[in-house]
């Protein structure tokens, strides 16, 4: 028998080195490098391949046919559901609620008459239905198994012929001749591409659940991202109760689309609505607050940005903590109100969050934040009825953003009557803004401090 020769392997990427190193080279991920036989490669080939097929460029495609598991927030993400023969990961922090989406969807696609495989490496049969009892899904017709070992899972879809198949998670797996332990990146790799071979030739759906490391990553494998159509992160406060399904790859759809779900004792409730869900909380006439009208893929969400100033006593540094938005967008905004608009806040403790939980990754939301921030400063609370977006350059211009219009459309909904906004915006929009609400266009963040007392 052939002797096993170690290698090491970055558990992030997958970079293989001789020797053991604290950071991987490759990815300059610290403490990711671990040993693993040697061993698990393609065999030499045993014959020449045969030709391939060439295609010319122009001809019929027809759109891939779909699954709708028929929860909305998740078909949206997937860009309409989930495509046969498609591979989808799903990541998230332990504890978010993954195992509990996709049971809900599983579910669903079952009682619809699809044939449906969760497969659970991480609890037995028990758990999960102590979990469907709690979700009043007992009867639906889905089949389970507590496993890990891929080959069994592939020997049972032979018979079984399912539409989807959920693999809750892919780190527990664990392949047969692979010589590593699971959660190796090695195994995680070895399973994911025996599991997405077998998705791609006999045209099952395929979802796995992929851990989240602190650092925020797929658990070790980033190599997965590459490996799946889709990826999908579930993300959101532990601490509040709602949950954004974020994609952030998509072969067969957009990425920037979000579902926005709410954990109930009942599991995850869908959130159509998600402006009045965020601005539920809200308590009026309090100064440092300001509703941004903000975009999250083809969707408008309103949101309200909270910032506090405090003195800074340390003698140290003023502390910049920062919940919900970029740090380095805060510290931007912050210079060009004191060199454009005369408000001094380089010396005080700025404090900025985002209410609910989302995080807001638009440059439109300058013109909130810029609001809140200024409100905080002068103790003037921000008119409650107003919305503000718009983007601030760093001579404190204010830029236009893309779907005004959407944008106005569901402040309007939602009660608002004032939206302060970049200029040529209404005239851009061919006169399709909604016209019961109040449209103060500005060209600089100077006219924004002015109009809320900032001399
Ligand atoms: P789970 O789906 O197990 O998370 P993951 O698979 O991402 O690790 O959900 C875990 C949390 O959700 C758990 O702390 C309990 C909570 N939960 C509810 O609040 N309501 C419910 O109906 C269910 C099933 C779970
Ligand atoms: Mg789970």
């Amino acid at each position: 028998m052939a002797k096993l020769h170690l290698r090491f392997v970055c558990q992030a990427c997958g970079a293989v080195t001789p020797k053991w190193a604290g950071r991987c080279e490759s990815c300059g991920e610290w403490n990711t490098i671990a040993e693993e036989p040697q061993g698990s490669g393609p065999l030499p080939a045993a014959r020449p391949g045969a030709r391939l097929a060439l295609l010319p460029l122009a001809g019929e495609a027809e759109p891939p046919a779909r699954l709708a598991t028929g929860i909305a927030e998740l078909d949206r993400v997937l860009g309409g559901g989930l495509v046969a023969a498609s591979a989808v990961l799903v990541g998230g922090d332990p504890g978010i609620g993954k195992s509990t989406l996709l049971l809900q969807a599983a579910a669903s696609l079952a009682r619809g008459g699809e044939s449906v495989l969760y497969v659970s490496g991480e609890e037995a049969a028990d758990q999960i239905r102590l979990r469907a009892r709690r979700l009043g899904l007992e009867t639906a017709p889905l089949r389970l198994a507590s496993a890990i070992d891929v080959r069994a899972i592939a020997a049972t879809l032979e018979s079984e012929r399912p539409g989807l198949v959920v693999i809750d998670s892919i780190q527990t797996m664990w392949m047969e001749g692979v010589e590593s332990a699971p959660g190796t990146v090695t195994q995680v790799r070895a399973s994911a591409f025996e599991l997405i071979r077998l998705a791609k030739s006999r045209g099952f759906c395929l979802i796995l659940v992929g851990h989240v490391t602190k650092e925020g990553s797929l658990a070790g494998p980033r190599v997965l991202e590459h490996m799946v159509d889709a990826v999908l992160h579930f993300e959101g406060d532990r601490g509040h109760q709602f949950r954004i399904l974020r994609g952030v790859k998509n072969r067969f759809g957009a990425t920037d689309e979000i579902g926005v779900f709410e954990m109930t004792g009942q599991g995850l409730a869908e959130v159509p609505n998600p402006s009045a869900l965020f601005l539920a909380e809200r308590r009026g006439h309090v100064a440092g607050n300001a509703v941004f009208a903000g975009l999250e893929g083809t969707r408008p969400v309103l949101l309200e940005v909270q910032a506090l100033l405090a003195a800074n006593r340390s003698g140290g540094a003023p502390r910049r903590s920062v919940l919900g938005w970029d740090g380095a967008r805060l510290s931007m905004l912050l210079a060009v109100l004191e060199a454009r608009c005369g408000l001094a806040l380089a010396g005080s403790d700025v404090f900025l969050n985002v209410a609910g939980g989302l995080r807001i990754v638009e440059p439109a939301a300058d013109l909130a934040v810029a609001a809140a921030l200024v409100s905080a400063a002068t103790g003037q609370p921000a008119h409650a009825g107003t919305v503000y977006f718009g983007e601030i350059g760093l001579s404190g211009e204010v830029r236009q953003v893309p779907q005004a219009e959407l944008r106005l459309k569901e402040a309007q909904k939602l009660g608002f009557e004032r939206a302060v906004l970049p200029r040529r915006v209404a005239r851009g929009s061919g006169g399709l803004l909604p016209a019961g609400l109040a449209l103060e266009e500005i060209g600089h963040l100077s006219d924004l401090t002015r109009e809320m007392g900032v001399k």
